[in-house]
């Protein structure tokens, strides 16, 4: 399946199967191009879409094949309305997300070895694969850990023994800064926060 992003003539965007294909980035462009970005706009969210970003997820290698990655895609806007009430103060600006997609699992769903706990290193890999393919289709998947588990679960019915891992925010970035956004926030839209240099985390051959 094929999805491409377009302008309505309403100006909201569009991601659709229809058109031909237009987009068409190598990986390493994509990582490059993706950013958490805060000031965001609405792209329609239909199950093609959805159906994209699963697949992508899909496929991901998983310890023992074990697939232990969940997904609640949430865009009904009385929905969305009401998780607004799981975001932490500083993230406000997700007030404005078309979808918000949650991310949850199990422990027991996934290889544990001895000390070694790999659901979430699974879920995340899975995660990273969605959240590119909604970079390559010109869509903004932002990953964020402030939010309220308690109440995420609330609203959604997640049972209590699943996690709620993450949320990835999701929308068209706006060339307008959303005047929500703090001083840190806005120079991160402007540009991307600092890395540590590739010295400080590459080891060759042995850990020295
Ligand atoms: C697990 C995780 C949690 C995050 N939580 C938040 C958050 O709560 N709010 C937020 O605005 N950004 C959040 N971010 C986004 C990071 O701040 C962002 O990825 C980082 O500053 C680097 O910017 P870049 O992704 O645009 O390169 C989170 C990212 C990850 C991976």
């Amino acid at each position: 399946m094929v999805l491409n992003v377009l302008k309505t003539q309403h100006g909201l965007t569009q991601v659709s199967r229809d058109m031909p294909r237009r987009i068409c980035m190598d990986v390493k462009e994509t990582i490059r191009k993706r950013r958490a970005y805060r000031s965001l706009e609405p792209v329609e969210i239909t199950k093609d879409l959805i159906n994209d970003l699963a697949e992508c997820t899909q496929i991901t290698a998983s310890c023992f094949n074990n697939q232990p990655w969940r997904y609640i895609f949430v865009y009904d806007p009385e929905m969305l309305k009401k998780m607004h009430e799981a975001l932490s103060s500083g993230n406000v600006w997700a007030y404005k997300a078309s979808m918000i997609i949650v991310v949850i699992g199990k422990q027991e769903d996934d290889c544990v070895i001895h000390d070694r706990i790999y659901y979430r290193f699974d879920i995340g890999m899975a995660t990273e694969a969605m959240i590119l393919r909604a970079t390559e289709l010109g869509l903004v998947a932002h990953p964020i850990a402030g939010y309220s588990p308690k109440k995420t679960r609330e609203i959604l019915d997640i049972p209590e023994d699943i996690d709620v891992i993450a949320l990835v925010i999701v929308g068209k970035h706006s060339d307008k800064i959303d005047p929500v956004l703090s001083e840190k926030q806005v120079k991160a839209e402007k540009e991307r926060p600092e890395r540590i240099p590739i010295d400080d985390f590459v080891y060759i051959n042995r850990y020295i």
